[in-house]
């Protein structure tokens, strides 16, 4: 099952930052999920809309430019990095889920997540663009027919996993309280890789492996890790 660091290693560093990117990277996670916001002139690594729960800044982030953002504190006195950044320290070194929040300008993003890719020489298999909006993914998937893209949703829906393999999706992204073994059977039979948010728990850990989950988002991907390990182990000692 992989592990993705969800807003990087959120549970021990400032969510999104660059600290909890390179902590993630550095324990050796599969994949790494980080939330995008517009700006006025560019695409920050946020998760919210507003400014005021994870920084020292109040307001809109699309009512800014990045250069106006870079001065406001995201924690611990590091600063809101740009989508430019989040390819300079990731660089090929894991799988990056990014999910579009409120994002803009599609076209733009589009044009840039190519050229950082192009410039940086990433690999296209290492992209994973998700949203809960699934216009813009649809959107994004016609006009990148490359790009892998991941529908998330935070319920069960009748027909399971189909409205992510209309989107020719590469996976589901599936909260931990609406999947079920259906669910993810129903996914694995489409061709899809199912994905689950955000997993911190023991308990959850080992339920989301019974029902086949192929990679949680985790807050606490050391610890995480550390416990499918001991998982492994008993599996190896009790063979
Ligand atoms: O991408 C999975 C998960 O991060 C979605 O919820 O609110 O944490 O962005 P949220
Ligand atoms: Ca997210």
């Amino acid at each position: 099952m992989k592990v993705f660091a969800h807003r990087g290693a959120s549970g021990d560093f400032p969510e999104n930052t660059k600290s909890a990117i390179l902590e993630a990277l550095k324990v050796g996670v599969d994949g790494i999920e980080v939330d995008i916001q517009s700006s006025l002139d560019n695409y920050m690594v946020i998760h919210d809309s507003w400014l005021d729960r994870t920084t020292s800044g109040k307001g809109k982030v699309s009512d800014f430019t990045a250069y106006e953002l870079s001065k406001v504190d995201a924690g611990n006195g590091e600063k809101i990095p740009t989508i430019q950044q989040l390819f300079d320290w990731n660089n090929n070194k894991s799988l990056l889920n990014i999910e579009l929040k409120h994002t803009f300008e599609l076209e733009r993003f589009a044009a840039q997540l190519e050229r950082n890719i192009e410039a940086k020489k990433i690999s296209k298999a290492n992209i994973l663009v998700s949203s809960f909006d699934h216009h813009q993914l649809l959107w994004l998937k016609n006009r990148l027919p490359w790009l892998n893209i991941g529908a998330l949703t935070s319920s069960i829906p009748i027909n399971y996993a189909k409205f992510a393999k209309d989107l020719d999706a590469f996976s589901v992204h599936v909260d931990k309280n609406f999947v079920n073994k259906a669910f993810v059977d129903d996914a694995k039979k489409r061709g899809l890789k199912i994905y689950a948010y955000t997993v911190d728990k023991e308990q959850d850990i080992t339920l989301m492996l019974k029902y086949g989950i192929d990679g949680i988002f985790t807050n606490y991907p050391v610890q995480t890790k550390a416990y499918l390990l001991s998982l492994q182990k008993v599996q190896l000692t009790s063979a």
